[in-house]
């Protein structure tokens, strides 16, 4: 299938190690918008946002979007942020089935601020109500995916299978 994989859904909810372990057992292609921006940019995600803005960062993760979309037969893991817009979303859909990876707001806290380098939560004084109105304010766009997965207290290898199960499943129906 020359399809895309793509994975999308809130920070810490495992769209990196999960997109890491799929496109290794599906023999496909890796690529994080995330790790692209910093490389193009040559900087850490954190330092852009503290240096250029939220603004400019989106400018060239909106860019990252449009290139890797025309990829094929990738597994793409994008920033929690990236569907917001309206033209990344459909540049994704083009040719990608879109898997949305869900979690807790506890299990995002408890994932995201040990790293230290989500720019959107550390100013926060109460990061769990920020999580919970992000992700309120954000839920349509991520309702928007194919598939939907809950990642709470699920193991990697799980999630990974869980989506191996979508995509024989697609497959199938472009079969017949
Ligand atoms: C963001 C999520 C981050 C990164 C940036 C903005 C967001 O990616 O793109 O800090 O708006 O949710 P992860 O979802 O990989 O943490």
């Amino acid at each position: 299938m020359d399809r895309n994989i793509v994975l999308i859904g809130f920070m810490g909810t495992g769209k990196t190690e999960v997109g890491m372990l799929l496109a290794e057992k599906l023999n496909m292609k890796f690529v994080d918008t995330d790790k692209l921006i910093e490389e193009k940019e040559k900087d850490r995600i954190i330092r852009i946002f503290q240096v250029k803005g939220e603004e400019y960062f989106r400018e060239v993760e909106e860019e990252v979007i449009e290139e890797v979309s025309n990829y094929k037969n990738c597994v793409i893991a994008t920033g929690g942020g990236a569907v917001i817009r309206e033209k990344n979303y459909l540049n994704l859909k083009k040719n990608g089935i879109l898997i949305c990876l869900t979690a807790t707001p506890e299990e995002i806290y408890k994932r995201t601020i040990p790293k230290k380098d989500r720019p959107l939560l550390m100013k926060s004084k109460n990061v769990i109500a920020t999580i919970k109105e992000m992700l309120e304010m954000r839920k349509p766009y991520y309702q928007k995916a194919d598939y939907t997965i809950d990642t709470t207290n699920k193991k990697v290898e799980i999630i990974v299978n869980e989506i191996i199960d979508i995509i024989k499943k697609e497959n199938g129906k472009n079969k017949s």
